[in-house]
């Protein structure tokens, strides 16, 4: 009887090797200009313990409600898979006394966060992600910077059309007034509505956190929001001159941006500068990107006071809409197909072209050979199928005589080799020096 086929959770998907090569050539980008402005790799953990996130994130978020995958281990410990990075990198800081460094802390790190999401286009359950941070000052020049630094990066991979949407949410003394005023007009408006317009979970949501509401996409609750205070109305001085400073630093920089009071982001830790980068290309969940402050994060998790900002971006996305460019990354050599094939005809052959191919390696060739045998009909055919320029062909013949058949296919012509000089000759076509 046949076995059932198994197939991936739903929520998670494999990249293939195809769309793997466009990713990896993305983290390559990303790598390369983040170093331009001074950021050094980071690799946290997967996991990590349950109260990081609850604490980080935020009790009443709906990520540490609903959606953390959260499991008991087998010491009786409770561990989370990392719904994002930054609580983690905050932890790292402090766990290693980064801080102690003179300056500003600048770190990245990119890999799968995980969210117990309900899947649809662009949202899953294991995404991946490539998050930065800078960690030190409360400069609004550093906000400007990472903003610069994320949309060259977003145009440095192809990416057009997008908007950049900008807020301050208030700081530890303006927002819980805002809060509180928010709260208020909201309970109103629900009385208002009766019971039909607000289910029950959503007036707990509203009371745990009004500020979420205004993220809601519901149509219903569209005329709400648009009637809401704003935060800009409640802005204390600092918060006020902190967006000013740094709208005028990206005027100079010539980023656009659009200033929007309406902007919340779905985690607890932010305070004055918030952002989001949006798409129309991208459907129902369109920010390739979220980021902002988070001066009182670090300290929260047993920290020196410590200012700071950063962002994240969602793989996912960033490579729907680079297809959707027909922009982006790639061209590096894993675009490159294989250069040269070996067909291997019985088995001395076999083993020779083992040793041949790393050889051809070793010279930074791209090799590849058939596995299993198979006529020489078959094994040309596959050949073909790689799209090699030079097929070489090793039988016992050639093996005897220390030569090897090199083929050059879109010739058709095949030749005999020295099999000493093989190597030299396939560089010296393959790899013309200038
Ligand atoms: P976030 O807005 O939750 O922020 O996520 C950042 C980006 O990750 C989103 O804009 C989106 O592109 C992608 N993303 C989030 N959830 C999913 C999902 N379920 N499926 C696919 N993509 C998703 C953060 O995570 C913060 N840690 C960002 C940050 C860093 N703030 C300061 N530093």
């Amino acid at each position: 009887m046949a076995r059932q086929k198994l197939t991936a959770v739903r929520g998670v998907k494999d990249i293939l090797p195809e769309e793997a090569r466009r990713w990896s050539e993305a983290e390559r980008v990303a790598r390369e200009i983040f170093a331009r402005y001074g950021y050094g790799e980071i690799r946290v953990p997967a996991f990590e313990r349950t109260e990081l996130f609850s604490r980080g994130i935020g009790e009443g978020t709906d990520i540490v409600t609903k959606e953390m995958y959260t499991f008991e281990d087998k010491g009786g410990d409770s561990i989370t898979l990392r719904p994002e990075a930054t609580a983690s990198i905050c932890r790292a800081y402090v766990q290693n006394s980064l801080y102690a460094q003179a300056g500003v802390a600048k770190l990245f790190c990119t890999g799968p966060m995980f969210r117990y999401e309900r899947p649809q286009a662009g949202r899953y359950r294991q995404f991946h992600q490539i998050d930065a941070e800078a960690l030190g000052t409360d400069d609004p020049a550093l906000d400007a910077e990472v903003i610069f630094m994320l949309m060259e990066f977003l145009e440095a991979v192809g990416l057009s059309g997008l908007s950049l949407q900008l807020n301050n949410i208030g700081d530890a003394e303006c927002r819980p007034v805002y809060a509180a005023a928010l709260l208020e007009f909201l309970r109103e408006e629900t009385a208002g509505m009766g019971t039909g317009g607000m289910d029950e979970s959503l007036a707990e949501r509203i009371e745990r956190n009004p500020l979420r509401f205004l993220d809601s996409k519901d149509p219903a609750h569209a005329g709400i929001i648009s009637r809401a205070p704003t935060i800009d109305q409640f802005w204390n001085e600092r918060c006020r001159r902190h967006l000013d400073t740094l709208c005028r630093h990206l005027d100079r920089g010539g980023v656009h941006y659009e200033r929007n009071p309406a902007l919340v982001r779905g985690l607890d830790y932010y305070c004055l500068t918030v952002f989001e980068v949006t798409s129309e290309n991208l459907g129902a969940q369109n920010a390739v990107c979220g980021g902002g402050r988070y001066d009182g994060l670090v300290e929260e998790l047993g920290g020196p006071p410590t200012p700071a900002i950063g962002f994240a971006i969602g793989m996912e996305r960033l490579l729907q809409l680079t297809e959707k460019a027909g922009a982006g990354p790639g061209g590096e050599p894993g675009d490159q197909p294989i250069e040269v094939f070996i067909v291997a005809l019985g088995e001395s052959a076999e083993a020779e072209s083992l040793t041949l191919a790393s050889e051809l390696r070793g010279r930074g060739l791209r090799v590849d050979r058939t596995f299993g045998g198979g006529s020489m009909k078959s094994q040309m055919k596959r050949a073909d199928r790689s799209g090699a320029r030079y097929v070489i062909v090793l039988g016992e013949d050639e093996i005897s005589g220390g030569v090897v058949s090199l083929r050059e296919m879109a010739e058709s012509r095949q030749e005999s080799f020295e099999r000493a000089g093989i190597g030299d000759y396939l560089c010296a076509r393959l790899r013309p020096s200038p």
